[in-house]
C-alpha cells in the first residue's frame, strides 16, 4: 500500500511537543520540513549534545535541550535521529526511564526495533518513517515541493493512534507527496543488511576481479578507471535503470552491447551467488549474527588509528590492486606525479 498526503491527517500532531534526538543528516531536514509544514517552532524541541549539530539547530531558530531526559520527558513525539550504533545505549539510558507513557517513538531506520535493542513500554507508539533518500535530498526534495521515497510502518501500536500518527509524520516531513510505502522494521533491515552485506559486497568483488584481470591481459591503470567508473558509466546505468526499467536501459546501449550483455547474463547459471546470498540472508542478517557481533565492536568505532576496526578494513581495502592503480591516477591527474 501506498500513502499520499489524502491519507495523513496532519491535525493530528497539534498541541504535540515534538522532539527531534540527533540534528545531524536526517534530523535538520527533517525538522526544518516539519516546521515549514506549518508545525509552530515552539512545538519542536532538538535534544542534541553539545557539540557543532546543536549549534546549527540554534542558528536555525530551533529551541535546544541538551539534557536528554528532559527532552524525554515533554515528548509526545520523539524522532531517534542519532547513528544506528548509540541509539539503545542513549535511548535506554538516558530517555526512555523519563519519557511518557503515551509517547510516540520514531526511528528512521529498521534495524535496533526488528534486533529489539531499544526499550518501549507497551502502551507507547513504536512507528517507523525511514526515507530512502539522503537527508541533503530530504531537505531539497521538500524545499521544491517534491516528496522523495519513504518506508512507513506502525511497529508498535500502544495507543491505537500509532499509524494515524505515523501518517501525519509522514506528511508533515514532506514523504507523502511522493507516497510513503508500507513496510515494517523487519522488511528495511532485511533489505538494508542484505544489500550490504552481500549485493554490495559482490559487486565490489566483481569490480575487484575484472580489474585484475584486464590488468593483467595488458590494460593500462587510466584505461581500466575510466572505463570501469571514473567516467561515471555505472551511474548513468542506474540513472536510467530507475527512469526507463532496469532491462529498458539497455537499449541505450549499442546493438553489440545489449546483445552481449542479455545474452551473457542468460548464460550465467546464478546458483552459486543465490545459495551464497540465501546464506547471508539466513544465517548472518536474519537470525541476528551480525547485529550481535556488530555490537560487541560497537563502541570501538569511535576510537582512533588502529583500535577502531571501520579504519583496519579501510587500510586492507586500500591495499587492492585496483584501490592502489586509481591512487597512482588521480596523482597522475592532479600533476603530482
Ligand atoms: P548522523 O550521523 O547525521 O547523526 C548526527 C547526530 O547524532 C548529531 O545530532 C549528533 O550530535 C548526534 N550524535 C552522534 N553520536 C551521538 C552520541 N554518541 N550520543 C548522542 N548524540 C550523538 O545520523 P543520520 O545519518 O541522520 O542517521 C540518523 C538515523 O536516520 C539513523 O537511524 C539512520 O539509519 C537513519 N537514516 C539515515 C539516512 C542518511 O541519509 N544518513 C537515510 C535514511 C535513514
Amino acid at each position: 500500500k501506498i500513502y499520499y498526503d489524502a491519507d495523513a491527517d496532519l491535525g493530528l500532531l497539534s498541541d504535540k511537543t515534538i522532539v527531534f534526538l540527533g540534528f545531524g543528516n536526517q534530523g535538520a531536514a527533517q525538522a526544518q520540513n516539519l516546521r515549514e509544514s506549518g508545525i509552530p517552532n515552539e512545538n519542536i524541541l532538538i535534544a542534541n549534545r553539545v557539540d557543532a549539530y546543536a549549534e546549527d539547530a540554534k542558528s536555525k531558530g530551533f529551541r535546544v535541550e541538551h539534557d536528554f531526559g528532559k527532552a524525554g520527558e515533554v515528548a509526545d513525539v520523539l524522532f531517534l535521529l542519532i547513528p544506528d550504533q548509540a541509539q539503545p545505549r542513549v535511548f535506554n539510558e538516558q530517555v526512555a526511564p523519563r519519557l511518557k507513557p503515551t509517547a510516540a517513538v520514531v526511528i528512521a531506520s529498521g534495524y535496533n526495533v526488528f534486533f529489539k535493542l531499544l526499550n518501549f513500554q507497551a502502551t507507547q507508539d513504536v512507528i517507523m518513517v525511514a526515507p530512502r533518500m539522503i537527508g541533503s535530498s530530504v531537505r531539497s526534495l521538500y524545499v521544491k515541493g517534491k516528496g522523495f521515497p519513504c518506508f512507513v510502518s506502525a511497529e508498535q501500536d500502544g495507543t491505537g493512534q500509532a499509524l494515524p500518527i505515523a501518517l501525519s509524520l509522514s506528511r508533515a516531513i514532506g514523504a507523502t507527496r511522493a507516497g510513503a510505502i508500507a513496510s515494517s522494521a523487519k522488511e528495511e533491515t532485511m533489505m538494508d543488511l542484505f544489500a550490504e552485506q552481500a549485493l554490495w559486497p559482490n559487486i565490489i568483488v566483481l569490480f575487484r576481479e575484472a580489474f585484475s584481470v584486464l590488468k593483467e591481459a595488458g590494460c593500462s591503470d587510466e584505461a581500466l578507471c575510466y572505463e570501469m567508473w571514473m567516467s561515471k558509466e555505472p551511474a548513468e546505468i542506474f540513472e536510467r535503470a530507475a527512469e526507463d526499467g532496469f532491462v529498458d536501459q539497455l537499449k541505450h546501449h549499442s546493438t553489440v552491447s545489449q546483445f552481449g550483455q542479455l545474452s551473457g547474463a542468460l548464460a550465467l547459471d546464478g546458483a552459486a551467488t543465490r545459495e551464497q546470498f540465501k546464506q547471508i540472508l539466513y544465517n548472518q542478517v536474519l537470525n541476528g549474527k551480525f547485529c550481535s557481533e556488530f555490537s560487541q565492536i560497537e563502541e570501538d568505532l569511535e576510537k582512533e588509528g588502529d583500535a577502531n576496526p571501520l579504519n583496519v578494513l579501510y587500510k586492507r581495502s586500500e591495499s587492492m590492486e585496483l584501490a592502489q592503480a586509481e591512487k597512482r591516477v588521480r596523482a597522475r591527474l592532479a600533476g603530482l606525479v
